[in-house]
């Protein structure tokens, strides 16, 4: 199947398409082609998997269609809107990435000062959602995530799992469309790391969020239906085992 055969379902209501993206850094003797040929459909509701070695640009793409560096040419869409056709198609970058785009990382990065319950609201709070209901929605992703009992603790008392879990709840709680995840079960144990996975297929479900998972985490590869490889800056789409985590 050819990984845009379903373009139009893919983009109706929500997914990402990405076509002939390509990203170059630097420019002359020291340029690097990083991404030279990406083609990606992700469908609301689901998950996939890119999978390749390191330096083949994987988190590369993750920035660009994450909206935090700017490619060199192609085309990305999210839902029915063009983003970037060989250039920004959208105007307000920043309220891309603060409403639409959740990202978790392999390192949690929470806010040190700030207590779990408010790293989680704090986003939905800049978005002008009134501080009550920010609270009342992060205490609830927080309880779908099993780490409600430690809403007013410090990051730094959590477990690495803890703080991980709380970093993902963080990232839904703009109810963005699109998740991009960076290795976020690169820390973590066998048990733990099928636990995130399993919260991102219910999240993908529940909200038809499309989400792309960055890894070569042999644990967790299993439970991708479809994994892009990517490989010197070009990917291929291939079938996963899909196993199933409920
Ligand atoms: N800011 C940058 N400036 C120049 N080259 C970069 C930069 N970031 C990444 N690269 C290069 O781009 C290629 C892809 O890197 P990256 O996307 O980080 O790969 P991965 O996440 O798969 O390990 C590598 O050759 C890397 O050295
Ligand atoms: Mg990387």
């Amino acid at each position: 199947m050819s990984p845009l055969s379903n373009t139009a379902s893919a983009t109706a209501s929500g997914g990402i398409l990405i076509e002939g993206l390509r990203k170059v850094y630097g420019q002359g003797d020291t340029a690097v082609e990083a991404l030279k040929n990406v083609n990606m459909q992700v469908s609301p509701g689901e998950v996939v998997g890119l999978v390749g070695p390191s330096g083949s640009g994987k988190s590369t793409l993750l920035k660009c269609l994450g909206a935090i560096i700017e490619p060199t040419s192609g085309r990305m869409q999210l839902g029915s809107e063009v983003i970037y056709d060989d250039a920004w198609k959208v105007r307000d970058l920043r309220a891309l990435r603060r409403d639409r785009i959740g990202f978790v990382f392999q390192a949690p990065y929470l806010i040190a000062f700030l207590n779990v319950l408010d790293n989680v609201a704090l986003l939905p709070m800049l978005a002008g959602v009134p501080n009550a209901q920010a609270r009342a929605r992060a205490l609830e992703l927080l309880q779908a995530l099993d780490v409600a009992h430690r809403a007013q603790a410090q990051p730094t008392q959590l477990s690495g799992g803890e703080q991980q879990r709380v970093s993902i709840a963080r990232a839904l709680a703009n109810r963005p469309p699109v998740i991009l995840a960076d290795e976020p079960t690169a820390p973590l144990d066998s048990e733990r790391a099928l636990a995130v996975m399993r919260i991102l297929n219910r999240m993908a479900q529940q909200a038809q969020t499309a989400i792309i998972v960055v890894t070569h985490d042999e644990k967790i590869i299993p439970t991708f239906k479809r994994i892009y490889h990517i490989r010197d800056g070009q990917t291929h789409e291939e079938a996963g085992q899909g196993i199933c985590l409920d």
